[in-house]
């Protein structure tokens, strides 16, 4: 059969690149292959469609294209950097890591590479020197890829691993085991995660210092008796909707911990003002705490955080929204927290505009967020043609 370069351009181009290999003997493919690669190094007329990477998009060498050389492979990193999504390098046996290297600094986009049968790649030494990754979102890692990583990568000191939702706790132990360095985690909504996975990170990261497992709903109170007993050096903990949480694991946490700045611990339900006594007496450090949604703190918690961390001239923000038994009282004890930057209060229906005057006078600068209902305009306003309904006045 008679090809003409148009043809093989369409053959490469056909998104099912098997299509070729099945319809082609292989002697023919060896031919091809080696046209092509012939044309797109060293052919003129063939570069100009060659130039436009966006034509090659997926390139296969076959896998026996034994005496393509490294160079070939950088020179097609060069070329079709950008636009490369897959490639195969099946069994090529010239290529080595030098064309790796540049092919890995020239093709951020690809999405497939088969190294397959390429036996003068060596061994990756890994990551020694990373120090950060964040895969946050990246739904499709599994335990598998986590473990491969923390093996090569024994100097991470921050792992972002938000949204992976497929993790449980058999990747959190490939964590546990190899976290010298680790510092900062997040695993946000990893929502499969149990203590089970996420003791072992306690007990193995003892450099652990921020730790985020908002929306992992499963864990409880055992996982604060370990952090308590493994990690005092922890600076910030976000818990958001763990609601299983209860002051009894955060009293453990308190004792334990003297070093907490920040704490997250929205619609963590159960908590009561024994919590917050106890981050008073031991937490001295504490910056910025959430208590949006935590609906049995009263007055009485907050005016041991006023002689707590206000008394050291540390708490920062405190979030108090959708806390309903919280008054104006808890402004009071709070009117000696200079430091105090910002206080959040929508839905506390008992704090009233009087209450945030009278925060202001001591702490002129701070922000307070409220929110207060239109007061409904007495029956006397207007004639009858302008009485309306309550809610016709919200609207
Ligand atoms: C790679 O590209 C360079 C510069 O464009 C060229 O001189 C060289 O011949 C090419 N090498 C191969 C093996 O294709
Ligand atoms: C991690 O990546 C996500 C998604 O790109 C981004 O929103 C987030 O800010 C990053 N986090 C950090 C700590 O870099
Ligand atoms: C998490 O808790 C839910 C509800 O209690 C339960 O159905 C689920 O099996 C738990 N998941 C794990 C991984 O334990």
């Amino acid at each position: 059969p008679v090809l003409d370069i148009d043809s093989i351009t369409t053959m490469f181009t056909n998104s099912d690149e098997a299509v070729i290999n099945k319809k082609l003997p292989k002697e023919l493919l060896l031919r091809i292959s080696k046209l092509i690669t012939c044309f797109l190094f060293y052919s003129q007329s063939w570069n100009v469609l060659a130039l436009d990477g966006s034509n090659w998009q997926r390139i296969d060498l076959f896998d026996f294209q034994r005496d393509i050389e490294g160079r070939v492979v950088e020179n097609i990193s060069k070329r079709c950097g950008g636009f490369l999504r897959k490639l195969s390098l099946r069994g090529c046996l010239g290529v080595g890591d030098s064309a790796l290297r540049t092919f890995a600094q020239n093709c951020k986009n690809i999405e497939l590479l088969s190294l397959n049968g390429c036996t003068k790649i060596t061994d990756s030494e890994g990551c020694p020197n990373l120090e950060q990754l964040n895969i946050s979102w990246c739904d499709q890692v599994t335990k598998d890829g986590i473990q491969a990583l923390v093996r090569s990568c024994p100097g991470l000191k921050g792992l972002f691993l938000k949204g992976c939702t497929q993790l449980e706790d058999e990747a959190l132990k490939h964590i546990g085991a190899h976290c010298p360095e680790l510092v900062t985690l997040n695993l946000q909504t990893c929502s499969q995660i149990t203590d089970e996975g996420l003791i072992t990170i306690c007990r193995g990261c003892h450099r652990l210092q921020s730790l985020c497992v908002s929306g992992c709903a499963n864990i409880t109170d055992a996982i604060l008796h370990a952090l308590g007993q493994n990690c005092p050096r922890l600076r910030i903990l976000e818990v958001a909707r763990c609601s299983q949480l209860t002051d009894v694991g955060f009293t453990t946490l308190a004792r334990n911990c003297h070093e907490l700045e920040k704490m997250d611990l929205e619609e963590c339900v159960q908590i009561t003002d024994g919590t917050l006594i106890q981050l008073s007496i031991h937490c001295p450090r504490l910056q910025v705490l959430s208590l949006s949604h935590c609906e049995l703190i009263t007055d009485d918690g907050i005016r041991h955080l006023g002689s707590g961390p206000c008394a050291h001239d540390r708490l920062e923000v405190i979030e108090l929204d959708n806390c309903p038994l919280i008054t104006d009282a808890s402004l009071e004890h709070l009117k000696t927290c200079h430091s105090l930057d910002r206080i959040e209060l929508y839905d506390c229906q008992q704090i009233t505009r009087a209450g945030i005057k009278r925060l202001r006078t001591h702490l002129p600068n701070i922000k307070v967020h409220a929110y207060f209902a239109p007061v409904t305009p007495p029956p006397s306003v207007g004639g009858s043609r302008q009485r309306f309904c309550r809610c016709c006045v919200l609207l």
